[in-house]
């Protein structure tokens, strides 16, 4: 299935209107975290945001979301600008923030107190997710009594579980190990295939910024900026071992590029002296 072929997405538009953010704007020392910066997210579109650690990734994120203000611009959503946090949104952050206090079921049903969404429909689709995320068993299970990369997926599981429109996932991988996170990302292209929301999805990893993406975007070293757009035109969905193929290293090279001419990355620790070619992982 190209991108082409899809239809009917659930998603809804965001756009970024010139958006930009100083921390202690009244202090003796501003610090600009995020240049103006625009971008739309069209419905149903599967958007990455690559750059190098502290460019301003989390700072889009969450004004995207309306959690944090922007010093300068608008968001918009649909159309409208957003005044409060966005409500139609699953976000899953890199800390999975899961609620010691409550099981793994009830971490996720925690959308269904929140939402005031009946707790048998989302019961069920917690069911399926915890299936679909190889969750069965951890029902009752404290997140304590969990691994790292289980937590992750409760985690991701309370993100999609009421079917939101909009997902917003800062690096939501980061805790886990090579496989679980090929498997996870499998997952996500697999239910994001199913209602195609909107997906803004935050990441240093070119490799899954490549095996998930219509379009990636290019950040510059801090203060953020965008660089470059890559759109992504592979089949879908991806193999897992997309990392070994030529069709990867076509893209993966046009974003290593950049990192390379703005210093972030250097031609020896480059595979192939300059190219991604199965720099499988590769991250930034
Ligand atoms: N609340 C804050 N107060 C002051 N500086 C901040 C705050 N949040 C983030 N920053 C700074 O803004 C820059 C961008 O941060 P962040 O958006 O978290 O980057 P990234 O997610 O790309 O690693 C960093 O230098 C960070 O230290
Ligand atoms: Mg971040």
């Amino acid at each position: 299935m190209t991108r082409a072929e899809r239809s009917g997405p659930s998603g809804i538009r965001l756009e970024l209107d010139k958006v930009s953010r100083v921390f202690g704007e009244d202090s003796d020392t501003p610090f600009l975290a995020l240049t103006e910066t625009s971008l739309t997210l069209e419905p149903g579109e599967f958007v990455s945001v690559v750059g190098p650690s502290g460019c301003g990734k989390s700072t889009l994120m969450l004004i995207a979301a309306g959690l944090l203000g922007a010093t300068t611009g608008e968001v918009r959503v649909n159309g409208d600008p957003l005044r409060s946090a966005l409500t139609d949104v699953g976000i899953a952050f890199q800390d999975h923030l899961l609620l010691d206090f409550r099981t793994a079921r009830e971490n996720v049903l925690l959308q269904a107190d929140v939402r005031g969404i009946d707790r048998k429909k989302l019961g069920k689709r917690t069911d399926e997710l915890f299936k679909q995320l190889g969750l069965d068993g951890v029902d009752d299970k404290y997140p304590n009594q969990l691994s790292g990369g289980m937590r992750q997926r409760v985690s991701l599981a309370r993100t999609l579980v009421h079917s939101p429109p909009m997902l917003m996932l800062d690096e939501p991988f980061g805790a886990l190990d090579a496989l679980t996170r090929l498997q996870v990302r499998h997952d996500l292209e697999q239910l994001w295939l199913q209602a195609q929301p909107t997906v803004l999805f935050i990441t240093h990893s070119v490799e899954e910024a490549v095996g998930l993406s219509d379009r990636i975007i290019v950040f510059s070293p801090s203060p953020g900026e965008i660089v470059d757009e890559v759109s992504v035109d592979l089949e879908r969905p991806r193999p897992l071992a997309l990392g070994d193929t030529p069709e990867y290293a076509h893209y993966a090279d046009q974003v290593f590029a950049h990192f390379e001419r703005m210093g972030v990355l250097h031609g020896d620790v480059l595979p192939g002296g300059g190219g991604a070619g199965g720099g499988s992982g590769t991250a930034v």
